[in-house]
């Protein structure tokens, strides 16, 4: 069977990547991919990202299975789209993917449902929302409600960042639509973690935990990237919280969609905040997998997973259940030089260690020109290192970024020190 995954970055590296393996797939379709996708023999890039013109392809290609990768394609209707045209494809409708693409959809939701969030109120006036954080204090947080690629979340930590965010986002019009309205809302603190499942309309299959960095410098110092490196699974989430986040937090979710009319299929992507005492809030919903969390969690899911997508595309999820490699997944995000600003293109990577089975490294901004590999993006790889130890991880990682060389590569040197720090 031939299958097909919508996006380029490292997260559709790693799940045409994942679904390959498979001995009944004989062919993954990338679109539009990457130079990591673009050199792996088993895939190959389709120079496609009209939503129109995927579903002609994937009739014509006779495509089996469809899943989308990043949620522009999704908020714009891409499953909508397929199913209409009676393509199988994994991902949530447009309606769904409000989770994602409306901030103000997403808290005014888990409000009605009690799913457990910020305190917050929405704004489309700036002389309002100056009004409420004057009332309010820092540190609070300021989020345009739209799609913003990953732009449009400020947390101020006094007063002043906060009236420039609203000036920024509302005054200004900065950030478009997409900032023309903003949720302010109460700053949580914590830590982080990631809580990834896949839903199928009423069944839901937890992926293994994960955790990200998202700042770029170390330390968690600096801007807010895409992500700088994430591990699974992630040592913070216990089985306890574990049990507490579904049932506070996905099962509500999935309920309460299905409840207001419309059914959630998908991946679903909680990003929490679990306080001092444990107790998890939401932070965000994302309508897709994570970038970079999917790269250390595909690489240690076991088995066939383009059954998996099949299961959750028939609303059989109920029927699967998940094998991981025990190990510890660890992804160092290679940057280019200048991310997260206006990142530098062009650069010429060196060679890329071959996979090991302790060592994969998934592409995201790279593409061939004239037969060389060259930096095209922020976020460049994902190099993945497997051991029993999140240490371990850290070595098998960080031995493979020593291999690699581009100008102007930026990345951090402690991915995971959370986890590496916390008991296992
Ligand atoms: P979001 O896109 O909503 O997840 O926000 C991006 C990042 O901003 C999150 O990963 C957090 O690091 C931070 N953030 C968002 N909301 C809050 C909040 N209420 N309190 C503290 N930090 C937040
Ligand atoms: N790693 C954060 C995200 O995918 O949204």
């Amino acid at each position: 069977m031939k299958l097909l995954v919508v996006g380029s970055g490292g997260r559709e590296h790693a799940l045409a990547w994942k679904l390959a393996q498979a001995p009944r797939v004989q062919l993954v379709y990338v679109a539009p991919g990457n130079g990591g996708t673009a050199q792996d023999e088993r895939l190959a890039n389709v120079d496609i990202t009209d939503i129109h013109e995927l579903a002609d392809f994937a009739e014509r290609e006779q495509i089996a299975l469809t899943v989308v990768g990043p949620e522009a394609p999704l908020a714009a209707g891409i499953v909508n789209v397929f199913r209409s045209r009676g393509l199988k494809v994994f991902g949530p409708t447009k309606e769904a993917a409000q989770l994602e693409s409306s901030k103000d959809f997403a808290k005014a939701f888990m409000k009605r449902h009690n799913i457990p969030t910020a305190a917050y109120e929405t704004f489309s006036d700036a002389t309002d929302a100056h009004a409420y954080v004057e009332k309010n204090g820092a540190p609070i947080v300021i989020k345009a409600d739209g799609l913003a690629a990953g732009k449009g979340v400020v947390v101020a930590m006094s007063l002043e960042e906060a009236h420039q965010a609203i000036d920024m986002m509302l005054a200004d019009n900065k950030l478009g639509d997409a900032g023309a309205r903003v949720v302010i809302e109460e700053f949580l603190a914590g830590e982080e973690a990631s809580f990834i499942v896949m839903v199928d309309g009423k069944h839901v299959l937890a992926l293994a935990s994960s955790q990200d960095h998202k700042r770029l410098q170390d330390g968690d110092q600096g801007p807010n990237t895409g992500g700088m490196g994430a591990y699974s699974p992630a040592p913070i989430v216990t089985p306890q919280l574990h049990a507490r986040v579904m049932r506070e937090i996905i099962l509500p979710t999935v309920a309460g969609m299905e409840k207001e009319g419309i059914r959630y299929t998908g991946f679903l992507y909680a990003g929490l905040m679990i306080d001092a005492q444990g107790n998890p809030k939401t932070l965000e919903f994302n309508c897709r997998m994570g970038d970079p969390e999917t790269q250390p969690i595909m690489a240690r899911l076991k088995g066939d997973f383009s059954k998996v997508v099949e299961h959750a595309i028939a609303g059989t999820l109920d029927q699967v259940e998940l094998e991981w490699d025990r190990r510890t997944a660890l992804g160092v995000v290679l940057a280019a030089y200048n991310y997260p600003d206006t990142p530098r293109k062009g650069d010429r990577i060196s060679d890329i260690p071959a996979e090991t089975d302790s060592s994969v490294t998934f592409h995201a901004g790279t593409q061939f020109v004239d037969g060389k590999l060259v930096t095209s993006g922020g976020r460049v790889l994902c190099v993945v290192g497997l051991a029993d130890t999140v240490r371990g991880a850290q070595n098998a990682a960080y031995e493979t970024v020593n291999r690699i060389a581009f100008d102007g590569m930026q990345y951090r040197l402690d991915i995971g020190y959370r986890a590496a720090g916390r008991k296992q």
